[in-house]
C-alpha cells in the first residue's frame, strides 16, 4: 500500500497482505487478503500507533521514511500484542531504542512473553492522556475485544478512533477509504470478521459502544488495523455491530449437513423445501465442500440453524464436527436449532449434534429428525412438515438477546 494522508500531520502507513488465504494459522478464511494498518503521526512529538505483522516489517520501515526518519519516532502505541500488528514492533524499536512503547497492562506483559525486551514501558488505562503537541493520544482500554490487552486510541481533535481489530476486516484493496470501494463487499468480510473473532464477546461489545457513549468520544473516522478506513460513513459499521451484538436476527436458517450416501442428503433437500414452503430464508451448505469460516457467516443474522450427519460408529461423520466447534466455541447467540440424518445399523450422531448445538447456546427448537436407511417418500414428506414446523417457531419466536 503506498503511504496514505488521513489529515494533517497524520499518514496511514501500514501493508496490504494481498496473498494471506488462511490467518490465525489456519483457523480463518481469508478469501481476499488482509491488511495490517498502522498510521503515522507527525506532530512535536511523532508517534506510530501499531506496526504490522513481521514478513512486512521492511515494507512498514520504507513507508515510515517516506514521511521522516524512523530514528525519530517518540512514541510507540501497542493497541494489541497479536503478532499481525506486533511483529514488527522490534525492527522498529531498533531504528528508535528511546521510544516509549504505550501499552495496556495486559499488552506490557503479552510484549514481554513474546519479545523478551524491556523496552520503555509505558502503561495506560482508559481516560489516560498523551499529548503530541497540535493532537492528543486518548485511550481506551478494551480487555476482550477481543483479547485481553486490546485499547483502542482516539484523536479527540480529529474525532478519529483507531481501535486495532474492532471495527476491522480481512479484505485487501489499494484504496484505503470506505466511499472508494465496494461497501457490500467489506461489509460481508467486516460481518465474517465479527461471527468468527469476535462472536463469543458480544456482551462486551455491546458494554463497550454503550461505554464509548458515555465518554461522549464523537467519532468522525474509524481506522482499524485491517482492512478500510471508516471516513464516509463510520456510523455504518458501529450500527452493524450494534445490530450484531445485540443478536438482531432475521427469519433466516442456515442448514449444514453431510453425508456418507445420500440419504442425510435427501432429508437437507426436504429440509430446505419444507422452509422455503413457509417462505423462510435459508441457505443450504454441504460441509466437506464448504469453508466453515463462511458458514459462520452466513450464521450471523440467520435466527435458526439445523445441523446434520449420517452416524458412524454410533456418532456424527467427522467431516461435521468442525462446524460444531465453531458454534461452540463462538456461541452465537439468539439462535433456535435442531439436528437430523439418517443411520444404518444404529443412529447416535443426532446426539452429538445436540450436544455441541447446546454447548454453543442454541437453544433446540424442535425433536432430532432421524430416520433408519433410505428415506421413503412418506418420511421425506414428515421431514417437510417437521421443517415447516421448525419455520414457524423461527417466525413467531424473536429470541430475547
Ligand atoms: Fe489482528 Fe487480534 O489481531
Amino acid at each position: 500500500m503506498t503511504v496514505t494522508k488521513l489529515a494533517p500531520g497524520i499518514w496511514s502507513v501500514g501493508v496490504v497482505d494481498w496473498d494471506i488465504r488462511y490467518f490465525h494459522g489456519p483457523t480463518y478464511s481469508t478469501h481476499r487478503g488482509t491488511s495490517y494498518n498502522a498510521f503515522l503521526i507527525v506532530d512535536e512529538k511523532v508517534a506510530l500507533i501499531d506496526t504490522v505483522y513481521g514478513p512486512f516489517r521492511a515494507e512498514l520501515l520504507d513507508n515510515i521514511q517516506e514521511i521522516i526518519d524512523p530514528a525519530k519516532i517518540d512514541v510507540l502505541v501497542v493497541n494489541h500484542l497479536e503478532p499481525d500488528h506486533t511483529g514488527a514492533v522490534p525492527t522498529v524499536m531498533e531504528k528508535c531504542p528511546n521510544a516509549k512503547v504505550i501499552c495496556s497492562g495486559k499488552g506490557k506483559e503479552g510484549l514481554i512473553a513474546h519479545y523478551k525486551e524491556d523496552w520503555d514501558y509505558q502503561v495506560v488505562k482508559t481516560g489516560d492522556t498523551i499529548g503530541l503537541g497540535k493532537y492528543t493520544l486518548q485511550f481506551v482500554e478494551a480487555p476482550m475485544l477481543h483479547w485481553p490487552d486490546s485499547m483502542f486510541t482516539y484523536i479527540p481533535e480529529l474525532a478519529l478512533l483507531m481501535p486495532n481489530d474492532a471495527f476491522g476486516q480481512h479484505f485487501a484493496s489499494n484504496k484505503l477509504f470506505d466511499d472508494e470501494n465496494d461497501i457490500e463487499l467489506v461489509m460481508a468480510e467486516a460481518a465474517k470478521y465479527y461471527a468468527n473473532i469476535l462472536s463469543p464477546f458480544s456482551r462486551l461489545v455491546v458494554k463497550k459502544l454503550e461505554e464509548l457513549q458515555k465518554l461522549g468520544l464523537e467519532i468522525k473516522m474509524i481506522a482499524p488495523s485491517h482492512g478500510i478506513i471508516w471516513r464516509s460513513e463510520p456510523e455504518r459499521i458501529v450500527e452493524a455491530y450494534r445490530r450484531w451484538a445485540s443478536g438482531e436476527t432475521e427469519e433466516r436458517v442456515v442448514v449444514a449437513y453431510d453425508t456418507m450416501w445420500g440419504s442425510t442428503e435427501k432429508l437437507a433437500r426436504a429440509i430446505v423445501e419444507g422452509l422455503t414452503a413457509e417462505g423462510v430464508a435459508t441457505r443450504m451448505f454441504k460441509i466437506s465442500v464448504s469453508d466453515r469460516n463462511d458458514i459462520m457467516a452466513e450464521l450471523l443474522n440467520a435466527r435458526g440453524v439445523i445441523i446434520g450427519s449420517s452416524t458412524i460408529n454410533n456418532d456424527l461423520i467427522p467431516v461435521v464436527a468442525p462446524v460444531l466447534e465453531e458454534i461452540r466455541g463462538l456461541k452465537p447467540i439468539n439462535k433456535l436449532g435442531a439436528a437430523f440424518g439418517a443411520y444404518g445399523w444404529r443412529g447416535g450422531a443426532v446426539k452429538s449434534i445436540e450436544k455441541f448445538l447446546s454447548e454453543g447456546g442454541v437453544k433446540l427448537a424442535s425433536d432430532a429428525f432421524t430416520i433408519q436407511w433410505v428415506p421413503e417418500d412418506e418420511e421425506l414428506e414428515a421431514c417437510r412438515t417437521w421443517a415447516a414446523d421448525f419455520a414457524r417457531k423461527i417466525k413467531e419466536q424473536p429470541i430475547d438477546s
